[in-house]
């Protein structure tokens, strides 16, 4: 890993979790320093992370400043509670609330314009996989938020490599297939530019566990992780962060 990139490890907690267990990490969770951690839970237990040594996220935010969106909430309103980074794109949101590649253009800018950070998710199916077409559709998905964004998105933006198939369900893509995809992103990012895509973050996301975390990590490409099922067992969490740092 170069130097020029702390790592980041984020786990998205998803519709999981309980006071019990915000009460667990904020007073429990210490990690050696050298590595940015951020903890994504359902936003109605954000508030109660007051002190926590870590950095807070949301797992989704509206493009919108206010307004008549029953259930939705803004980025200005997450940040003032705290709140820095924020999970976009993700396969879930785009999968059952139909979130296009446009939307989440449209989110990952109202992020950055208000001063945080995007955790952009970006990833494909097995099937599209299978078709030879895993490069084309990752670009896709990048050039849809850097043409909303601009080049001065990096190196705020974080990305997240999350292979569909690896996510939750104990599969994960081996070291060398993410290392592949993830050197594929930041060739993708170079060509915009080239040292701001130098010290813009990649993570891998899926199945990344306490087990396989420090494979997965070794590679130059790999800056850290986004941790679903892992995240909600501290000492899991722990290990993975560690094995970033
Ligand atoms: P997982 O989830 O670690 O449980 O596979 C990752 C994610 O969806 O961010």
């Amino acid at each position: 890993m170069e130097c020029s990139r702390t790592p980041l490890v984020a786990g998205n907690w998803k519709m999981n979790g309980d006071l019990q267990l915000v009460d667990s990490f904020v007073n429990e969770l210490k990690i050696d320093s050298g590595v940015d951690i951020v903890i994504c839970p359902p936003a109605c237990f954000i508030a109660k992370f007051e002190n926590a040594q870590f950095s807070i996220g949301a797992q989704n935010a509206s493009q919108f400043d206010k307004g008549a969106y029953t259930g939705e909430q803004s980025f200005d309103m997450l940040k003032s509670l705290g709140v820095t980074h924020v999970v976009l794109g993700h396969s879930e949101r785009r999968e059952q609330h139909g979130e296009t590649n446009d939307v989440v253009a449209l989110k990952t800018k109202a992020c950055l314009d208000a001063g945080m950070t995007p955790i952009l998710c970006i990833g494909e199916s097995l099937e599209t996989r299978q078709s030879g077409d895993l490069f084309a559709f990752l670009k896709g998905q990048i050039d849809a938020v850097l043409e909303a964004c601009g080049t001065q998105a990096m190196p705020t933006l974080v990305i997240a490599y999350e292979p569909i198939w690896a996510i939750g369900t104990g599969v994960t893509a081996s070291p060398e297939q993410a290392q592949e995809v993830h050197a594929f992103i930041r060739s993708e990012l170079s060509q915009l530019d080239a040292e701001k895509a130098s010290k813009t973050r990649i993570l891998y996301g899926g199945s990344m566990n306490a087990k396989n975390a420090s494979e997965l990590l070794a590679q130059n490409d790999i800056d850290g992780g986004l941790i679903g099922g892992a995240s909600l067992k501290i000492e899991d969490f722990t290990t993975i962060c560690n094995a970033a740092g």
